[in-house]
């Protein structure tokens, strides 16, 4: 067997894990997330889910990435095997392939406008319309819309017609992200990600700072951050908020996505997990948090004022990122140079991202079939391509995929990962192995909570999915959904094909 890559240097792994955390989720899904539900209360149950659920998890993915890696595996097919010996454990794994592969589809596409509105920004092609008095944002902002739904082609019709410049800057970014992957984890996604993330925190901060400053008629950036964070305490008794948060902070760390379990399996044997995986975590929280939430809400309440701002995060995440702040930029000196921070700025959040969700395949064909590198990552990458037509040309399908996905299986896997750990596995055997290395030493506390707590939630979370939240969405019968439902299947049967002969291939 080859000898098995390794990250370079302790803080180019805290960056690399930081940017596999930091991405479009904090930027655009966090902000709109909060302003949907509830507001300032939406923290509360936000910051429960990180104490007892998403910190404990993420020690637990790192320890069993670090204990996969240390015998030459960097999925879960392969490492739940060697944690529980059961014929079942091998087939939950595959959820640590699925997930972040159909995420990818989807993700990849909506990092790719980034990089397109980048380029639009910074050459002026984007609507350049100056708000005139009297003029409802509404109107206002239909020119930057219309903008978007040509760009997309998501008008009506059976298909969207994406533009060429949309398709083009697909295949771009589908580039870009193979010349990072091709060159390994060192040497590629680390190497990339000690540029990337200290620009995105650059460029975020000077937004930050930019907006802060904004003041028109309508509004301030002050009030909407008063919108933003004052407690709507009558929202506090709402599930649906506290599944919206949970549901935040598990795609925001990106959790339950085997994406963190792959990057762990490239530790050493004794190297840190316990500060490590704090320090990476904080990073993201305080992109996500404090620039996430001080930039795209913040503007669009100072310029629309704060009711407009309201109705423009409940339309959604692409609404306010890439129609309302364009809108916002196209009024403010040098606005082409700030519409390319912001989309710069989303495009390093996302690329440093979708490399993470599109490792783990790689790392399975590598590591289970034996294949070199150039090859894994070429045959991910075609893969990837071609699924990613579904939701460019099928309405209706990113949605689905993202439901599936990116919300209900990420639960599931995730409650699979720490049952696995800390009760198929062996909890004290667990309990050492996140341990050991340590820089810190983590309060026994936490060795009751991963054992108990975080599970107890975890069901807690999947039921409520499952008896609230599924029947709705299973009875949406419209042909795109089933075509959709029907690809899914497909994709997982076939990773599944994989998994069981590269159980043959090995025994
Ligand atoms: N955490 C990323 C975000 O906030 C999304 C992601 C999930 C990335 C899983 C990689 C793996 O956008
Ligand atoms: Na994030």
């Amino acid at each position: 067997m080859a000898q098995r890559e390794h990250w370079g240097t302790r803080i180019g792994l805290i960056l690399a894990m930081a940017g596999n955390a930091v991405g479009l989720g904090n930027f655009l899904r966090f902000p709109t997330q909060a302003a949907q539900n509830g507001g300032g209360v939406f923290m509360i149950p936000y910051m429960i889910s990180l104490l007892l659920i998403a910190i404990p998890l993420m020690w637990v993915e790192w320890g069993i990435g670090r204990y996969g890696g240390v015998r030459g595996h960097g999925t879960t097919p392969a490492i739940f095997g060697l944690l529980w010996r059961h014929p079942l454990s091998r087939y939950v794994g595959v959820l640590g392939l699925f997930v972040p592969f159909v995420v990818a589809c989807y993700y990849v596409y909506i990092e790719s406008w980034t990089l397109g509105y980048a380029l639009f920004a910074l050459f002026g092609k984007l609507p350049q319309v100056k708000a005139t008095a009297g003029t409802s944002p509404e109107e206002y902002l239909r020119p930057f819309r219309d903008f978007l739904t040509h760009y997309t082609g998501m008008g009506g019709g059976a298909l969207y017609r994406p533009s060429l410049a949309a398709y083009l800057f697909f295949l771009l970014t589908m580039v870009l992200n193979y010349l990072i992957l091709v060159r390994g984890i060192s040497g590629g996604i680390e190497r990339f990600a000690k540029v990337a993330m200290p620009i995105l925190f650059g460029l975020a901060i000077l937004l930050m700072m930019r907006v802060m400053t904004l003041e028109t008629p309508y509004g301030s950036a002050v009030a909407g951050l008063n919108f933003l964070w004052e407690p709507k305490w009558h929202e506090l008794g709402n599930p649906r908020v506290w599944l919206a948060a949970a549901g935040q902070v598990f795609f925001t760390l990106s959790l339950g996505f085997g994406a963190i379990i792959t990057y762990a399996s490239y530790l050493r044997r004794n190297d840190d997990i316990t500060l490590s995986a704090l320090t990476a975590s904080s990073l993201n929280e305080f992109a996500e948090v404090v620039l996430g939430g001080s930039i795209a809400i913040p503007a669009a309440a100072a310029f629309f004022g704060v009711a407009a701002a309201q109705v423009i995060a409940a339309s959604g995440a692409f609404n306010l990122a890439f129609v309302s702040l364009p809108a916002i930029f196209a009024n403010l000196p040098f606005g082409h140079l700030l519409g390319f921070a912001w989309f710069i700025l989303l495009f390093f959040a996302g690329i440093t991202s979708s490399v993470a969700i599109t490792q783990p395949v790689i790392a399975f064909l590598e590591d289970e079939f034996g294949l070199s590198r150039p090859r894994a990552v070429t045959a991910t990458m075609l893969a990837l391509f071609m699924a990613a037509h579904l939701p460019i040309f099928l309405p209706k399908a990113l949605d689905e995929m993202d439901f599936w996905a990116g919300t209900f299986l990420v639960v599931v896997f995730a409650l699979g990962e720490v049952l696995i750990f800390f009760w198929g596995f062996n909890p004290s055997a667990a309990w050492r192995e996140i341990n050991r290395g340590g820089l810190i030493k983590l309060p026994r506390v936490f060795f009751f909570i991963m054992r108990y707590v975080t599970p107890f939630f975890l069901a807690l979370i999947m039921g409520w999915w499952f008896f609230q939240e599924l029947p709705s969405y299973l009875r949406q019968t419209a042909f795109n959904v089933w075509i959709t439902r029907g690809v899914l299947i497909l994709i997982f049967l076939a990773l599944c094909l994989l998994v069981y002969l590269s159980g043959r291939r090995n025994r």
